[in-house]
C-alpha cells in the first residue's frame, strides 16, 4: 500500500533565459521576450511530493513538519527573492529554465529525503505551464 503526500510552497525570482554562447538576436528568436537583459520575475509554485506506505505507528508517511521545515530551509530561502542567474550558484552556467530550476530542487532534496519515498518535483512557472521531474 502506496501512498502520496504533496506540499505547496511558493517564491519569487528573477531570472533570463539567455545562452553565453549565443549573440542577443539568436537568444531573441530561441527565448523571445525572456531573454531581456534586465530579468524579469516569476512567482514560482512549488509542489514536493514524496511516497510510501503509512508508519502504522505515526498514521503518516512522512511527517508534514519535516517536509515544510526541509523545503523552507533548502528551497525556499535559497531561492526566494533572489536573481537566480546571478545569486545562485547553480545557475552560474545553467539556464534557469523551469526544467532546470525543478531539477536543480530535485538534486538539493533528494540529497536529504531517503531514497524510499521517490521524491517528486511540480514547478510551476505560470498558471498554465508547470515541468514535473522525478530523477
Ligand atoms: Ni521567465
Amino acid at each position: 500500500m502506496t501512498i502520496s503526500i504533496s506540499e505547496i510552497f511558493n517564491f519569487n525570482s528573477a531570472h533570463r533565459l539567455y545562452n553565453k554562447n549565443w549573440d542577443i538576436s539568436k537568444n531573441l528568436i530561441e527565448f523571445g521576450k525572456c531573454s531581456f537583459p534586465n530579468y524579469h520575475g516569476h512567482n514560482y509554485k512549488l509542489e514536493v511530493k514524496l511516497s510510501g506506505k503509512v508508519d502504522i505507528n505515526l498514521g503518516n508517511t512522512i511527517s508534514r513538519n519535516k517536509i515544510c521545515d526541509i523545503v523552507n530551509k533548502e528551497i525556499i530561502q535559497h531561492l526566494d527573492h533572489k536573481n537566480l542567474n546571478i545569486e545562485i550558484p547553480q545557475f552560474s552556467n545553467l539556464i534557469p529554465t523551469v526544467e532546470n530550476i525543478a531539477i536543480v530542487i530535485w538534486d538539493i532534496l533528494n540529497k536529504i529525503f531517503e531514497n524510499k519515498y521517490n521524491l517528486e518535483v511540480k514547478l510551476y512557472e505560470t498558471e498554465r505551464n508547470f515541468v514535473v521531474y522525478k530523477g
